[in-house]
């Protein structure tokens, strides 16, 4: 929860003394209660208004508490369920939390202890979805480990190319002040930017001599394919169009897409840099690395065709700047763990 939203507590209480006293008092810290009466009214306001927190009464003139909470419990396991109940009966208490509710208020209660019960529910509501978060990004990772160890299975060179391309995309991830947001998209482009390889015969990967015609063809699929393969984890599909296009050219000669200038995007753009200057000072198996200052002057000799005029100047001058550290890659520990398999 961002702690600068307002947070709203829908109150469904049919008595008005209780009703009013649980209003004043969350009003007074700042909270926003919405009042309803009945069933029906519940049903209005949620569709109109996102609740953090909900504080039900069990019987209503409309029907029973545990029909609201349960109607809220098919679409959002989240929002804070508080039941508010007259019985001290344990086997309803029970129902209640075993029907999805966090919490629960025997009447009659101290007003003065609702903000703390409301700051408890609302502090294990956060922990919750922090978790359910923490377990998305773990099912991501785990999806690149698959990824990434399959194309390892596959060619082990690109593998290593991918994690030091990206550092040094990265790099000019940091020098253009990217979020943090930003660099993890661009460092995960990075790593598999040329995952779309695993389709590709291994007469064509290894090749140490120049490709025929058609090989050559084939070879420019793998920003495609990769793209689509990558393409099929919903929450990377913007990474699935940086790598689709890490072949343009800024004078529009690249592939696939013949995309020029700034119509290719920015990430797009920096990963072909450092595709090509750790290309460059790499051994590959048709020939010999060079020195980082022949890279260098390889990428200014091509500033403005194949390359990003802009990018290339600070991409330069990063590389001259002995007091820049190298950038530590997030998911490179993951990496690391693939390795030692
Ligand atoms: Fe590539």
């Amino acid at each position: 929860m961002n702690t600068i939203d307002p947070i709203e507590i829908l109150v469904v209480e049919d008595d008005p003394v209780t009703a009013a006293g649980i209003c004043e008092t969350l009003n007074s810290r700042f909270y926003h209660c919405h009042h309803t009466v009945s069933l029906a009214g519940a049903g209005e306001i949620i569709k109109e208004k996102v609740i953090n927190l909900v504080i039900c009464d069990l019987n209503l003139p409309d029907g029973h508490g545990f029909d609201f909470l349960r109607q809220i419990r098919r679409t959002d396991k989240n929002t804070a369920f508080i039941v508010i109940t007259s019985s001290d009966d344990p086997g309803l208490i029970t129902t209640a939390l075993r029907s999805g509710a966090n919490d629960f208020i025997s009447k009659p209660f101290h007003l003065h202890n609702l903000p703390t019960i409301i700051q408890r529910n609302l502090e294990r509501q956060h922990m919750e979805r922090l978790h359910d978060h923490q377990i998305k990004i773990h099912g991501l990772t785990e999806a690149i480990r698959v990824l990434i160890a399959a194309l390892e299975a596959k060619d082990s060179y690109t593998s290593g190319h991918s994690v030091r391309v990206a550092r040094y995309a990265m790099m000019l991830g940091h020098a253009l002040s990217f979020n943090e947001d930003d660099l993890f998209t661009l460092e995960l482009s990075a790593i598999l930017h040329d995952i779309g390889k695993i389709g590709m015969p291994d007469q064509i990967l290894k090749k140490s001599s120049s490709l025929l015609e058609k090989e050559y063809r084939t070879a420019k699929e793998h920003p495609v394919i990769g793209s689509k393969i990558v393409g099929k984890i919903g929450a990377l599909k913007e990474v699935a169009l940086i790598i689709r296009n890490h072949h343009e050219r800024f004078d529009g000669n690249g592939y696939p897409d013949q995309l020029s200038g700034y119509a290719i995007p920015l990430m797009s753009r920096i990963l072909t840099i450092a595709d090509a200057y750790e290309s460059i000072v790499s051994n590959r198996i048709y020939r010999e690395k060079k020195t980082p200052e022949v890279a260098l002057d390889e990428l200014k000799k091509n500033a403005g065709t194949q390359f990003d005029p802009a990018l290339v100047k600070l991409f330069i001058q990063i590389q001259s700047d002995t007091s820049l550290k190298k950038p530590v890659l997030r998911i490179d520990s993951q990496l690391h763990n693939l390795t030692a398999d």
